[in-house]
């Protein structure tokens, strides 16, 4: 197996192309192995493991032989990757549970385990509805919406500084800071510095006046300064992007999809059913987890260089033909890698799951006769590598 380089030219995981049919990408690179050489972002080289042996190979065997810190991305260390690529944003290291290994992540990710495990469901679900009614307030007169912009996009954010018990201003700075943050414009790094400082300063305030709300709680588990402002970029970035992507993807399947199109509505089918089914089909962080090998390794024949980000695709994975879980046995059925698996698998899959339920029962609720105002042919997903979405959702109710 080659190393994954420019001279070799692996075929790309970004761009427009991608984006329109990645799993036909993912079928084309797993007839050539369980784990393949691909170009991440322009410039950018590593593989992808795109079997689900391989995947949960991977997961199951970090940090034992895989590890997550990026201090072991041979490029970056050598300063070959560009600084405005995409993938050094989302693959850098930075002080969170996210990118640590061993005793330290375990220290972190307890503490983020110990606070989320607090989070009282029957106040999470008031809370998603009363901002969810929020935000169809705004549109409920117009007869028609992007429920994208309109409401997937914003729902999770709001609910997740509700947790995080966020004064308003608090709260508005931190939500206008991080979508500039993600236009990734000229300043960013203005935008970074702002929401640091939001998030510092909302530290000092539960410290203060302590309550029942998810930075108390992290502050009583015994995180430094420095490592609370981290912990709560860490939750806010991993909880809301996937969260949207999950109520648009599901908003769209119980508009289209002829077995639950009438029915969801009619309490036949129940919603979670169409969600679950999405994080086998459509799974929000598509590919992610980059993980470097300790030391040279074989997987089914394939050779594994160290220094390179291994990326596990969680689309990939699921539809690999090798599972033999027929669409139709995917409701229900939680084997899929939507919240990957392993020590890093996501905290939280009780609490989104509860946040897009709800989103998504309060928009069916809210607006009848809801239905697209486009063929679902034109829906188009965000181009990108990491998180997949919808770009809109044109509906008329
Ligand atoms: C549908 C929504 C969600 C999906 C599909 C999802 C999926 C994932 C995945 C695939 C990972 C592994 C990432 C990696 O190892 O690189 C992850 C990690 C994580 N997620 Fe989620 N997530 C969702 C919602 C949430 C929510 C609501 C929260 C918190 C309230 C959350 C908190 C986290 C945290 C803190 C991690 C890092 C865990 C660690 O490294 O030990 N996620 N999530």
């Amino acid at each position: 197996m080659t190393a994954p380089t420019e001279a070799a030219g692996p075929p790309p995981i970004h761009g427009e192309a991608f984006s329109a049919d990645p799993h036909a990408v993912y079928d084309r690179l797993r007839a050539q192995g369980p784990i393949v050489p691909v170009e991440i972002s322009p410039g950018v080289y590593g593989y992808l493991a795109v079997s689900y042996r391989a995947a949960v190979h991977l997961l199951r065997n970090t940090p034992a032989r895989f590890a997550k810190d990026p201090a072991h991305w041979a490029a970056l260390r050598n300063g070959e990757v560009p600084q405005d690529s995409p993938a050094r944003m989302m693959m850098q290291p930075r002080d969170n549970a996210l990118w640590k290994d061993g005793p330290e992540h375990a220290r972190l990710r307890r503490a983020i385990t110990n606070s989320l495990a607090r989070v009282d469901t029957h106040a999470l679900v008031e809370s998603v509805a009363r901002i969810a009614d929020r935000l169809i307030d705004t549109f409920a007169g117009d007869g028609r919406a992007d429920l994208i912009a309109q409401y997937a996009d914003p729902l999770p954010m709001l609910t997740v500084i509700d947790m995080f018990g966020c004064p308003a201003g608090i709260g508005e700075r931190i939500v206008h800071s991080v979508s500039r943050l993600f236009e990734a414009g000229a300043d960013a790094a203005q935008a970074n510095a702002d929401l640091e400082s939001a998030c510092l300063e909302l530290t000092y305030l539960k410290r203060i006046r302590p309550v029942r709300d998810v930075t108390s709680h992290l502050i009583v588990e015994g995180l430094s300064e420095a490592e609370m402002v981290q912990t709560i970029l860490l939750i806010i970035g991993a909880a809301a992007p996937p969260t949207s992507s999950h109520i648009g993807y599901g908003l769209r399947r119980v508009l289209t999809d002829p077995s639950f199109a009438g029915s969801v509505h009619d309490g036949v089918r129940p919603v979670s059913d169409a969600l679950e089914e999405i994080l086998w089909d459509n799974p929000p962080i598509p590919n992610y987890c980059p993980l470097y090998a300790l030391g040279e390794q074989q997987f089914e024949g394939v050779h594994l260089a160290p220094g390179y980000p291994i990326l596990v695709s969680f689309a990939a994975a699921n539809g690999d033909p090798a599972l033999k879980v027929p669409p139709g046995a995917r409701a229900g059925n939680r084997g899929h890698l939507g919240f990957s698996a392993g020590v890093h698998a996501c905290p939280a899959p009780d609490l989104a799951r509860v946040i897009a339920e709800t989103a998504l029962e309060r928009a069916l609720d809210r607006l009848p006769g809801l239905d697209l105002a486009v063929p679902d042919g034109d829906l188009r997903n965000k181009p990108g590598t990491f998180l997949a979405g919808l770009t809109s959702l044109p509906v008329i109710f």
